[in-house]
């Protein structure tokens, strides 16, 4: 276990901006940065991260925390691992205290998988690089194909030894369990005895986007053709081949530098180009390009270039890129390599230089590549020039934005000698049909309900929101979480008993005036957040905002975070937003807290008034009813004594 020292020097010094920043791309924005949220699908960003107050924020989807929550939403981390990960970015040494049996227990099953896979890759490293048979074999087949010491460092290259069971041999010794073997698909199962998938193949692990292993490719050396050129690892709990991209963990700094990310068909492309100093590159290796993959991409960049070998297949892979990438709505260009290259042959064939030279040159739009492409099958003939014609604007008709659509036409009219207004009509005949058919699929009903009624439906509940009591609650919480420390000037008498005013603490106010009537929050998380408060209040400590975000508890947190960031500002304007509400509210903010108060006490006036009666409706004593009838008078003046201070406050 990581001592408690340990862990606030942790938080003292992560710095949230940082953290994100590895895997978001984010744009400063005032003293915020914003960028798309990595936790649910959007094209604009509603995702906002506040440096100073070590926080992000989705005011999309709602999710917000500090470093770790996010490294644990984000990178399914647990909370050591990510301590852990903060402490190493941070150079923070770790002191720790010995973990319990039950702690070890403990341990999820994903993260199992994950040790396992990073146990292998470390012994196939260790196996290519210091046995005899890895040397040979492995690093001399590596050296042929031109990889230097560092690229074979740098990737994590290995060799698992060609005999029967020896890897799955070792790590049994080594206390790893036989069904995760199987599970990350290093072992297979023959008679009940286990041996290596992988047995006398280079293995190219497979990193996520920190850098931990989930998931293998294997080469065979062997020129036989009846043997499988490359053995993946399957799915697992960890592995899922179509949102994973090779390289990602290498690339992503260059992606958002260069901001543009290339893609490649598999490990050797990717390796060779980095190798050429082209490290802004990944592959999608063993599966046609995803949707999962783009939006992966579009964290650091919206531009993509497909690098494509200029072979049939790799041709209509590239098509099918296209498409699926447009639709996202990123930008696309395409470089096909001569006949019989590939992005990796090429950068062994020519020099470093030379390489990014005729990439540069040769990246074309997706518009002149297909027609490039189709117009050498068509030539002269009208009606296949009219096929590739709607070809092309059915992949235009994809492009969601319509300023891009727009210019894609105007470019498409050119290189086709067409009118654009031919090509308009076809793609908003295409368009149409599209549409046509995503309403068909969901009920005709439901569609319109979100075109129409969204915003409307969306008021209404917030209205009823800020009637409930949860809500009345939660509004308190947040004044005194929020302006705690203020003071707001109070009138009074002086000693010679003429009025002054004078500055009274808000939280002394709230806190004191809750405790003399003896009220009580109902919902639970406000409970406990004002009990910590009372305890700030009596120790005369300040509300500290930092000591909510970072809170143990994470109903406590989450709630904190919503209260102090998404008051009035659901847009991703946060910091603007914000700012002006905060600001008319400081200068409000006596009459605030008084209107915050007072509601909340005539909440639970009408509670005890509603309480209080209905005991007077079940008592039989006539004695005690008198006593009921009298405590319920006492209510309603109060109540009504609140309710005209309301309503003086409120209409001041
Ligand atoms: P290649 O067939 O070019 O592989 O496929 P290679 O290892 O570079 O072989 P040679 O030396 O040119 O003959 C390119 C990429 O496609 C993926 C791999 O990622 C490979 O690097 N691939 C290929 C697979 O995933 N499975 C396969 O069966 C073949
Ligand atoms: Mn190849």
């Amino acid at each position: 276990m990581i001592t408690p020292d340990t862990v606030s020097k942790i938080f003292e010094t992560a710095r949230i901006d940082e953290v994100v920043g590895e895997f978001v791309k984010l744009k400063r924005r005032g003293v915020n940065l914003v960028g798309l949220c990595p936790f649910h699908d959007e094209k604009t960003p509603s995702f906002s991260v506040s440096p100073a107050r070590g926080i992000y924020k989705c005011f999309g989807c709602g999710k917000g925390g500090n470093a770790v929550n996010f490294l644990m939403e984000h990178e399914h981390y647990t909370y050591p691992e990510a301590l852990q990960y903060l402490a190493k970015k941070y150079n923070i040494e770790i002191e720790e205290k010995q973990l319990t049996e039950e702690d070890q227990k403990e341990q999820s099953e994903k993260e199992a998988l994950f040790l396992l896979s990073s146990f292998a890759q470390k012994y196939f490293h260790e196996a290519l690089i210091q046995s005899e048979e890895g040397k040979s074999v492995g690093l001399s087949y590596f050296k042929e194909r031109g990889y230097n010491k560092e690229t074979i460092i740098k990737f994590g290259l290995g060799y698992c030894p060609g005999k029967w069971d020896e890897f799955t041999n070792y790590a049994l010794k080594n206390g790893y369990k036989r069904d995760h073997l199987l599970k990350t698909s290093l072992s297979k199962s023959k008679d009940h005895q286990l041996y290596d998938t992988f047995r006398g193949r280079v293995i190219f692990p497979i990193h996520n986007l920190s850098g931990r292993v989930l998931g293998f490719g294997a080469r065979t050396l062997s020129a036989d053709p009846k043997k499988p050129k490359y053995i993946n690892s399957a799915e697992s709990e960890i592995y899922h081949k179509s949102k994973i991209l090779y390289g990602i963990y290498f690339a992503k700094s260059s992606i958002i530098s260069n901001d543009n990310c290339y893609i490649t068909e598999g490990y050797t492309d990717v390796i060779s180009l980095h190798q050429a100093g082209i490290e802004n590159v990944v592959a999608s290796s063993g599966t046609s390009l995803t949707v999962d993959q783009i939006r992966l991409i579009r964290r650091y960049t919206n531009n993509i270039t497909l690098l494509f070998d200029g072979d049939p297949a790799g041709v209509k892979a590239a098509f099918r890129g296209i498409d699926l990438i447009l639709e996202q709505g990123l930008n696309i260009k395409l470089v096909l390599f001569p006949q019989g290259e590939d992005p990796d042959s090429y950068s062994r064939n020519n020099r470093p230089a030379d390489v990014l030279d005729f990439v540069n040159k040769n990246a074309n739009d997706f518009i002149s590549f297909k027609t490039n492409l189709l117009l050498e099958e068509t030539g002269d003939d009208p009606v296949k020039k009219a096929g590739l014609i709607k070809e092309i604007a059915s992949t235009i008709a994809l492009v969601p934005d319509n300023i891009a659509r727009t210019l894609y036409i105007q470019r498409c009219s050119e290189l086709m000698n067409i009118e654009e207004k031919w090509l308009f009509a076809e793609i908003n005949k295409t368009r149409r049909q599209k549409f046509q058919k995503e309403k068909m699929k969901k009920s005709a009903e439901e569609q319109e309900m979100v075109e129409t009624t969204f915003s409307d439906e969306k008021h209404e509940v917030d209205l009823q929101a800020s009637e409930s009591p949860e809500f009345k609650e939660k509004e308190l919480v947040r004044i005194m979480l929020a302006y705690g420390n203020k003071e707001i000037m109070l009138d009074a008498v002086n000693e010679d008993n003429r009025p002054v005013t004078v500055p009274y603490n808000v939280l002394k106010i709230l806190v004191e005036d809750i405790e003399s009537e003896n009220l009580e929050f109902e919902t639970p998380v406000c409970r406990k957040i004002f009990e910590e408060l009372k305890t700030t209040y009596y120790d005369q400590l300040e509300v500290s905002e930092q000591h909510f975000f970072n809170h143990d508890d994470e109903n406590v947190r989450q709630l904190a975070i919503e209260l102090l960031t998404s008051k009035y500002n659901l847009s991703a304007n946060w910091e603007n937003k914000q700012k002006i509400y905060v600001s008319s509210e400081e200068d409000n903010l006596k009459k605030i807290v008084f209107e915050v108060l007072y509601n909340f006490k005539l909440l639970k006036l009408d509670k005890m008034i509603y309480e209080n009666q209905e005991k007077l409706k079940k008592e039989k004593d006539n004695e005690k009813i008198i006593d009921y009838i009298k405590v319920d008078k006492d209510l309603k003046e109060k109540r009504s004594h609140f309710a005209n201070e309301l309503s003086r406050v409120v209409l001041k």
